[in-house]
């Protein structure tokens, strides 16, 4: 199984953003750990972020024959994307959505996910473990 983290705006800056919320660690500490995490699996595991919709709409359009599966953390554009939306019910690849904050212990306007409808499912409040629960989600799909 090969799947795709793919991470969107500001989630570059994790370790520095608000790190009440998002936790002390950087993206690419997380990520290490995610393919090791993977590897002791047996899952290929690849990484990509941007701050850019387009960017992000390219990688899920390029996912298709590429990748079994996406774990994505679309950060600010879950809740502003239909474009993004649009670009998961575009292609026959799994996505699960996954936050590191519990979006609906937060504002309002975070408890809506343009996405979360077209996605296989969400995970939302286990900080940097709810990638690993993402990958485990994949791997009881498998
Ligand atoms: C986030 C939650 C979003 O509401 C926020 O805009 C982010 C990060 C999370 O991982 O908790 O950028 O996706």
């Amino acid at each position: 199984m090969k799947l795709l983290v793919l991470n969107g705006p500001n989630l570059n800056f994790l370790g520095k953003r608000e790190p009440d919320i998002y936790g002390k660690r950087f993206l690419a500490e997380i990520n290490s750990d995610l393919e090791i995490y993977a590897k002791e699996r047996g899952i290929e595991i690849y990484f990509a972020q941007s701050n850019h919709e387009g960017i992000l709409i390219d990688k899920l359009q390029e996912a298709v024959g590429q990748f079994d599966g996406v774990i994505f953390n679309p950060g600010g554009y879950t809740h502003t994307s239909v474009a993004l939306r649009d670009a998961i019910t575009s292609i026959p690849v799994p996505v699960i959505e996954v936050h590191l904050s519990n979006v609906f212990a937060r504002e309002e306007f975070r408890h809506f996910s343009y996405l979360s409808g077209v996605c296989v499912g969400k995970i939302s409040g286990f900080g940097e473990n709810s990638y690993k629960l993402a990958i485990n989600a994949f791997e009881l799909m498998r």
